[in-house]
């Protein structure tokens, strides 16, 4: 079999999906349920059925465009990712994973291969936590990680739920039916771009992923006293901020002193309330993010912001609150998959460099349901989550080259 990646195309498909876009190129903001994440995802799926595959959208709004197999009753070959953009994004977090993936599946049909089982193209809905506060909603209730009431507790920043928002979207079906059987799927496979500089650095075109940090995420509120800013003696003042100041150092201390260089802990957003200069915080709220290869050490860090509040709230009479998003495992590879994955590079004769996946992705819950592993290709200078993101088009090819590649070994 002769595979061969049209890389001009897929190049120019890259750039017109960034057209769909709330943001002034060449950032991408391409928020989930938007009107342009709709016209956005219109788009892909119209290029998907252009080849012939079948599609399908969940409850959720989960796309699946499948190319049915020889024997439909075999578990399903999965591959895909996400197209929502966090504000201010670049173009290939994820687009890289589903239109790669199409051109992948584009490329196997070109060759005039058949696959025994079925190969599925995978669109997820709202891997960014922008809208709901929760990254990965599509497949944590594919994967069952999250239930369908919990979901339908989640509002977005205006207050809409989920269930409002899915069926302004046109969703009309049971978030209780999005939940995939285990064994559905006989492996999931996705591309990304790495979003780090190792691959860059190192001079290798493709990372073969081994295993997904664990993510964990709180809402923590600190409330304190407001007043004037003049008015207001310093021996008297509870202030919010710098009450979670001392919650933020802490908690980046914790990251650094972990002892492994794995441990990563942000706070990304910080809403002070009232917010005027001359007004002591009364009111703030953070978001943190956590994240470690290891539960132990990741859980570690989350102990030392517990400790933290504790002892910041009774020593500056403040109260603070911390809420929960999420909080979940690692995932190891399926060493099946790595061993395609592998092959399929040494087949095409380049070099790979086995990988941790620091950010997270849907194929972190789809390993709850299914075999998985992921592909890395190089970004420029790691830069992701930014408008000047950047993957060449010969980088993307080649996994997706890879990526063919290793669909045809599985569903072979
Ligand atoms: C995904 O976008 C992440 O934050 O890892
Ligand atoms: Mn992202
Ligand atoms: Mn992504």
């Amino acid at each position: 079999m002769k595979l061969a990646i049209e890389q001009e195309r897929l190049a120019s498909e890259i750039e017109t999906l960034a057209a769909f876009s709330d943001a002034e190129a060449p950032a991408v903001t391409r928020v989930v349920f938007t009107p342009t994440d709709r016209k956005a995802r219109a788009w892909v799926k119209d290029r998907c059925t252009d080849v012939g595959l079948v599609i399908r959208d969940d409850a959720i709004g989960n796309t699946f465009a499948r190319w049915p197999g020889s024997d439909p009753s075999l578990p399903i070959v999965g591959t895909g990712s996400h197209i929502d953009a966090i504000p201010n994004a670049g173009k290939y977090d994820g687009v890289v994973g589903v239109l790669g993936g199409l051109e992948a599946m584009r490329a196997l049909q070109r060759a005039g291969f058949h696959p025994r089982h079925s190969i599925e193209l995978l669109i997820f809905t709202s891997e960014e936590p922008t809208r709901f506060g929760i990254g990965c909603l599509g497949s944590r209730l594919l994967s069952g990680t999250l239930s369908a009431d919990a979901a339908r507790k989640l509002t977005d920043n205006d207050g809409a739920s989920v269930d409002e928002v899915r069926r302004n979207a046109g969703l009309t079906g049971e978030l209780e039916q999005v939940k995939l059987p285990t064994g559905y799927y006989k492996a999931f496979v996705e591309l990304h771009i790495e979003q780090g500089p190792i691959l860059e650095r190192e001079h290798l075109p493709l990372g073969v992923v081994e295993r997904i940090a664990a993510p964990a995420s709180l809402r923590v509120t600190v409330e304190g006293a407001g007043g004037h800013a003049g008015g207001v003696l310093m021996p008297d003042r509870r202030d919010a901020l710098c009450a979670a100041a001392e919650l933020i150092l802490v908690l980046e201390q914790a990251a650094r002193t972990s002892g492994a260089i794995d441990t990563v802990a942000t706070v990304g957003i910080c809403e002070v309330f009232p917010g005027a200069v001359n007004s002591i915080p009364a009111r703030v709220r953070l978001s943190v993010d956590i994240r470690d290869t290891s539960l132990a050490r990741r859980d570690g860090a989350v102990r030392a912001l517990e400790e933290a509040c504790r002892t910041v709230s009774s020593k500056r009479q403040v109260t603070i609150h911390s809420e929960w998003l999420n909080a979940d495992a690692p995932a190891e590879s399926g060493s099946a998959i790595v061993a395609a994955l592998r092959q399929a590079c040494e087949k095409h004769g380049f070099k790979f460099l086995p990988m941790t996946s620091r950010a997270y992705h849907d194929s972190l819950f789809m390993s709850r349901i299914a075999p998985v592993a992921m592909l890395f290709i190089p970004c420029h200078n790691g830069y992701s989550h930014r408008p000047d993101e950047y993957a060449s088009p010969d980088d993307i090819a080649r996994g997706t080259l890879v990526l063919a590649e290793t669909l045809s070994m599985l569903a072979e």
